[in-house]
């Protein structure tokens, strides 16, 4: 079955941006000219997902007014001649089935997906963490339904996590049966690494089949109290099988000061714009000195 419907958990507090995620969302930070969420939406288009569902909260109208058309900004466009730059403003919004659901309390990760059952209905679909930036020649959501198309399961994007960030993820464990294809035997969220079956961590996109509903909707809050996506995926184990792949890809943590800036430096340095001027600028820096 063919998967149109991408779920964007975004009703999270972002704790680890603060100050910055008082009034901003996390999912609108920007990397160069555009937020991250819109990374994310743009991965799934070139999938030809095109039915984007996104689960909001409390304080993220500013993701809804992004995806909105921006009249103001087309008419001052039109009336001053730059037209190159009226594609820049309504080019996304058109190009996709927008929805929106609030979650209303932060209860997890598992709790947000759930939300989106009515929206998602029967069929396999994807989740998209849009803090979770992937740079890639081939995006990851196409590199994922490739594999699903070949085994018709649900598909994890991981990769390896060196000891000291084992804790910080889900992390699974799995008999290779391709290069970089895992057929997962279990799967832990968030262990000690004495606990950690391995190194191989989930990262932020998924291709789920509907049966994981059945799942979220009876599992008990797990680590830190939340109802984790993890912990439903586990038992989805116990009636299909589920897969894991190694994608190809940087991958950078957009919750993470250092690896935020990380990103915001190689998408600088791939953008036509900004690219030289940027490179020359690190290359003079009086702060590139120890
Ligand atoms: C979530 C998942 C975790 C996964 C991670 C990837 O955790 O629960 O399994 O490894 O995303 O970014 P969070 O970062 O929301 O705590």
């Amino acid at each position: 079955m063919r998967i149109n419907k991408a779920v964007f958990p975004a009703a999270g507090l972002g704790t680890r941006l603060l100050p910055i995620t008082k009034s901003i969302p996390k999912e609108m930070l920007v990397l160069v000219d555009k937020p991250l969420i819109q990374y994310g939406v743009e991965e799934c288009l070139s999938a030809k997902i095109t039915d984007i569902i996104i689960i909001t909260g409390r304080g993220k109208t500013a993701i809804e007014n992004y995806f909105d058309r921006s009249i103001e900004h087309e008419i001052l466009l039109k009336e001053k001649g730059k037209h190159h730059l009226l594609k820049s403003v309504d080019d996304i919004s058109d190009r996709i089935n927008l929805t929106y659901t609030r979650q209303k309390e932060a209860l997890g990760l598992g709790h947000a997906v759930l939300c989106a059952q009515n929206m998602v209905g029967e069929e396999p679909f994807a989740v998209v963490l849009s803090d979770d930036i992937i740079d890639s020649d081939i995006p990851v959501m196409k590199q994922m339904i490739d594999i699903y198309r070949n085994y018709g399961y649900s598909v994890l994007a991981v990769q390896r996590v060196e000891d000291k960030d084992v804790s910080k993820y889900g992390i699974i464990q799995g008999k290779e049966i391709k290069n970089g294809l895992y057929q997962i035997e279990d799967l832990v969220e968030k262990p000690e690494l004495k606990d950690a079956p391995s190194n191989l961590a989930i990262v932020g996109r998924y291709i789920l089949t509907p049966n994981i509903f059945d799942f979220l909707k009876d599992i008990k809050p797990g680590k830190g109290g939340e109802i984790q996506l993890t912990d439903a995926i586990r038992s989805l184990l116990s009636v299909q099988p589920i897969y894991a792949l190694e994608f190809k890809g940087d991958r950078y943590d957009g919750g993470d000061k250092l690896d935020l800036l990380k990103a915001q430096i190689v998408y600088g340095l791939k953008n036509h714009e900004t690219k030289s001027g940027l490179m020359e600028f690190i290359k003079k820096s009086k702060w590139c000195v120890d």
